[in-house]
């Protein structure tokens, strides 16, 4: 995976939910390009537990597809080939799958399952009531869609009010930071290849592949604004 710049203490943060005895949900969201998706890749590496990433399509579509990293995640053939799951029945696959060990189940782009089911923040509701609360479960809801993850996470009408046990809301790295972007690559490798013949150069071309990868936004400043509740 691609180095991390900064981001330090939405790390620590995760970490130390993870360590916490019990489950945890926490909400994550902010403005897209600015590395969520990112930072719980990071945050997953080593740890047993899946990511998830949902669509606008329909739910069907995206129980399938959490079906199929269910399915990966323990292991179980019968879960890839089998039909019929609905949402319960897959994170009771989760919660019984090594019970002893905390895992974290990443559901990225969440906004999308509330959108194309209204009723989706209730079902999670009733599933993290009674199936995962007490499980040792880390769920992770994240999101680009603000007023969407707030209206289904955070808001005081939303059915998960009150669940969840911390909110980052990720903002931009602050621009002291953004030299470590070069530094992490071999773009500033050669001098002699600045200026050969007053043509695009290796180190043009690495600095504007770069900058695709730029987290992009306006001049926030990067910290969690909210941690544990
Ligand atoms: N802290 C970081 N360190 C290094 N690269 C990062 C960091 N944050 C984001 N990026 C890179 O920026 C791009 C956009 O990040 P991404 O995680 O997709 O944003 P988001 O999920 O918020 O839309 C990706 O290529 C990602 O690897
Ligand atoms: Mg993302």
């Amino acid at each position: 995976m691609q180095q991390t710049v900064d981001r330090l203490e939405e790390l620590g943060y995760l970490e130390a939910e993870y360590r916490r005895p019990g489950s945890s949900l926490v909400v994550l969201y902010g403005r897209r390009r600015l590395g969520k998706t990112h930072i719980l890749r990071h945050f997953l590496q080593g740890k047993p537990g899946l990511y998830y990433l949902a669509t606008e399509e329909a739910e069907a579509e995206n129980v399938r597809g959490f079906q199929a990293q269910v399915a990966s995640f323990i292991g179980s053939a019968l879960l890839a080939k089998g039909s019929g799951f609905g949402w319960g029945d897959l994170f009771d696959a989760i919660r019984e799958h090594d019970p002893a060990t905390k895992k974290v189940i990443v559901v990225d782009e969440f906004q999308y399952l509330g959108k194309t089911n209204r009723a989706f923040p209730s079902v999670l509701q009733k599933i993290w009531d009674e199936r995962l609360k007490e499980a040792n479960i880390m769920l992770i809801l994240c999101g680009s869609l603000i007023t969407m993850m707030h209206s289904q996470t955070l808001a005081y009408d939303s059915p998960l009010y009150g669940r969840r046990t911390g909110q980052i809301r990720l903002r931009q790295i602050p621009f002291r930071h953004y030299h470590e972007f070069f530094s992490h690559r071999a773009c500033c490798r050669a001098p002699s290849t600045l200026c050969r013949n007053g043509r695009r150069t290796e180190v043009h071309r690495s600095f504007s592949q770069w900058g695709r990868h730029l987290p992009r936004d306006s001049g926030e400043h990067s910290h969690a604004d909210k941690f544990p509740l």
